[in-house]
């Protein structure tokens, strides 16, 4: 450790032997402890070394000396392991904060399966209802947030095949509010909004299905997205519009619209479209049937301290793909939700296991970058979870186009934090978030040895932090029991 420093230090020369003074007090304890049982008697001495160091060079050497903690503001999660103190957490309190360097309050969480991150974003939804926050779960991949929501009175809502629910991802959302009242500038504005997002989702379902998307494909499919939901023609209100929608529109194209998207003859459109139609109608057909292809029959309650959309029935077919696919579909839905809130709704947006949406294409890892970046900043605190920070790196050779979208991706929270992962992942989250050598540590060797040890990157300070689950929280986390068929802590046999 000394020699790492690269600095060499003056071994500390013995002091002089003090003179020996008359003994006043009788017997002292020695310096091995009192020989009994439980008396902690030691039958060697440590083997100390000691060294002369400056004040700057100490606290490289010693990094139990903690610098300054977090105010004790938001929910409590643990404690900091280094100064023993009480650690909170709280996105939006440190993004007014000016002396701590986080600008924005997305949360990513790295972690090993298994590490607790599930567990921990639910002890920070139960504990940030104190403070108001309401939750907001896109797309509930093992059903385990159900616990949770029944236990705070809420009916999960589930999407899968054969399941009756649907959410539409082209849903107008609030921005459909007031819409016969608003002037046209504000039109305008809310039609390039929706627009926006509606690309930005079908961009990435398309790519997904590796079906390249240029301009002139996002040039026709703007024009389409105008046309089906009638922004060409004057309307009192919007028409409700569905991806199934869309792919009938390409399919069979309006005179309009092939003279609009500036075709020769229709053949050409044809020509010029078909990957873009076959894709959508895969999609159609495939992944979205029968859950994101028909008007939402689910209206969120936002006075509701949670709502959760289930996946389950969909992972337990066993298609990732669909999965990610699915999530893709939530995540934007989800931004559009919350495009307008009410004064005070201030929420908190989980995106748990987000790597089975961004490894599907370079295109899917732009989708949820665009629904980051456009979500709104002002109450709304968004989680992402990850296994590793490679994963949306899988979407493509790193050190190509889809590595610097990834990182970019990463670099759209100021707040990190990183479990327990094995020493492989060391090199890459090293390399990705500027860890050093003892950080990488922490999170290969101490942060796998208990469950809810993290290392917490806020702005540009480190805390190793332990959670704390209190007795219900950890029935209400309990994710094990179908690994081990054992009844979880309390007795909870936890989630089916
Ligand atoms: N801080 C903690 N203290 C005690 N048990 C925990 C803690 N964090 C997680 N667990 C338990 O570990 C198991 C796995 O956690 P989970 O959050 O599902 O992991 P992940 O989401 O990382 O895969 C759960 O049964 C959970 O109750
Ligand atoms: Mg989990």
């Amino acid at each position: 450790m000394v020699a790492e420093t690269g600095v060499p230090l003056a071994r500390r020369t013995a002091p002089p032997p003090a003179p020996r003074v008359e003994r006043q007090f009788g017997r002292l304890v020695s310096r091995r402890g009192t020989r009994a049982a439980g008396h902690g008697w030691a039958p060697t001495l440590a083997p100390f070394a000691s060294w002369d160091l400056t004040s700057e060079q100490t606290p490289v050497l010693w990094p139990l000396i903690a610098g300054d903690g977090l105010p004790p503001t938001g929910a409590p999660m643990g404690f900091d392991v280094l100064s023993g103190g009480a650690f909170f957490c709280d996105p939006m309190g440190w993004v007014t904060d000016d002396a701590i360097a986080v600008t924005n309050p997305n949360v990513f969480i790295f972690g090993k399966p298994g590490r607790g991150k599930s567990a921990l974003v639910k002890a920070f939804l139960l504990r940030m209802t104190r403070f108001g926050y309401r939750s907001l779960i896109l797309g509930d991949v093992k059903n385990e947030y159900e616990d949770l929501s029944r236990a705070l009175g809420v009916e999960p809502f589930r999407i899968g095949p054969g399941l009756p629910g649907r959410i539409n991802p082209l849903d107008l959302g609030p921005l459909a509010d007031g819409w016969a009242t608003a002037d046209r500038g504000e039109l305008a504005r809310r039609t390039a909004v929706l627009t926006n997002r509606w690309l930005a989702l079908l961009r990435g379902l398309i790519g997904s299905q590796r079906v390249p998307f240029g301009p002139t494909e996002e040039r026709v499919l703007s024009h389409v997205l105008r046309h089906v939901a009638g922004w060409d023609v004057a309307r009192s209100t919007p028409a409700a519009i569905t991806i199934p929608m869309v792919w009938h529109a390409l399919d069979n194209p309006s005179d309009d619209l092939i003279a609009t998207c500036r075709y020769a003859a229709r053949q050409a459109f044809f020509d010029s479209t078909r990957g873009l139609r076959d894709a959508l109608g895969a999609l159609c057909e495939g992944s979205l049937a029968g859950m994101f292809d028909a008007p939402s029959t689910f209206a969120p309650d936002w006075r509701a301290p949670i709502q959760t959309l289930s996946l389950r029935d969909l992972h337990s077919e066993g298609n990732e793909t669909a999965v990610g696919i699915a999530l893709m579909c939530l995540n934007s839905w989800g931004q559009g939700m919350r495009e307008l809130v009410a004064p005070g709704d201030r929420r908190i947006v989980l995106r748990d296991e987000a790597w089975l949406q961004t490894r599907l294409s370079v295109e899917a890892v732009k989708a949820l970058d665009s629904n980051l970046r456009l979500s709104r900043n002002d109450g709304d605190i968004q989680i992402v979870t990850y296994h590793k920070p490679s994963d949306p790196l899988s979407a493509g050779d790193v050190g190509s186009q889809a590595a610097q979208i990834a990182k970019d991706l990463l670099h759209l929270s100021d707040i990190r934090i990183l479990m327990g992962q094995d020493a492989e992942v060391a090199a890459e989250l090293r390399q990705l978030l500027g860890l050093t050598t003892s950080q990488q540590h922490l999170v290969t060797d101490w942060a796998m040895q208990a469950k809810g040890r993290a290392l917490w990157m806020v702005g540009d300070r480190r805390f190793k932090v332990q959670t704390l689950l209190t007795g219900i929280e950890q029935q209400l986390t309990f994710t094990n029991a179908a690994v081990a068929d054992v009844p979880g802590p309390g007795g909870a046999t936890g989630v089916a």
